[in-house]
């Protein structure tokens, strides 16, 4: 199986990929490419709508984003890794979210209540999973919209929402992080498995690892 990851974010050490990294443990006897999209040169999408006319699932920009094109069509599972940054997705990685337009024709349909533009290749076999890491204590509305982006982009894939995760990298925190993390690496290996995660594996990954009140205790303590 072809596993293509791509990270949004822009840190060296990022908290994110600490569960991304876990998560592809379980999956480690896969091909797996892993994509640092700061490092990459993707311009923002220029609206030109060329791409919707032309059947190549092409770019006009010729920039990485056309190798990002290539390497989707060409994968099995499709990992997406970043920080919610303002409720949504950091700038960079949103230029190449605008730049799967390619992927689409101008020609519409409607599946259910919903209209989109038809797509140029079938996705529907390809597994697209989004782990998003954030430094907010929980509250409802903090993924709420980036949930409907992701599920209105990818048409409903495996969305993890993990909280509180600038406490990752805090060695004091070990005996809370370290079994966080090992639940990423039990739902890679049900994820090798069964190419699913089921809703109550989803549900203890977004589980916070600390109370709400607790978590901004300790961060106004460090950082107050
Ligand atoms: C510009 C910016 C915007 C952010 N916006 C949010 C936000 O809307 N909600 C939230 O909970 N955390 C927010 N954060 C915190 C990050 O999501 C959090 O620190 C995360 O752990 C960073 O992950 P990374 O190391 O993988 O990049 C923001 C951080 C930055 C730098």
């Amino acid at each position: 199986m072809k596993i293509l990851v791509l990270n949004g974010s822009p840190r060296k050490d990022s908290d994110t990929m600490i569960l991304t990294s876990a998560f592809l443990e379980g999956l480690k006897d896969n091909d797996i490419e892993i994509i640092n999209i700061i490092e990459k040169d993707i311009k923002p999408c220029v609206g030109c709508f060329s791409c919707l006319k032309r059947d190549e699932i092409k770019c006009a920009i010729d920039d990485y984003q056309n190798e990002i094109l290539d390497k989707i069509i060409d994968s099995d599972v499709i990992i997406y890794s970043f920080p919610l940054y303002f409720y949504s997705v950091p700038s960079h990685l949103k230029a190449s979210w605008d730049r799967l337009l390619p992927l689409t024709k101008w020609e519409l349909i409607k599946t259910g209540d919903r209209y989109d533009h038809v797509l140029k290749c079938d996705l529907s076999k390809k597994k697209f999973i989004i782990i998003s890491g954030c430094g907010l204590p929980d509250f409802e509305d903090n993924f709420k919209a980036l949930k409907i982006m992701c599920k209105n982009t990818f048409y409903y894939p495996i969305c993890i929402f993990a909280r509180e995760t600038p406490i990752l990298h805090n060695p004091n925190a070990n005996p809370i992080t370290a079994p966080f993390i090992n639940k990423f690496r039990e739902a890679g290996i049900e994820f090798s498995k069964t190419l699913d995660l089921k809703e109550e594996t989803i549900e203890e990954l977004e589980k916070p690892m600390l109370c709400s009140d607790i978590y901004m205790e300790i961060v106004n303590k460090i950082h107050g």
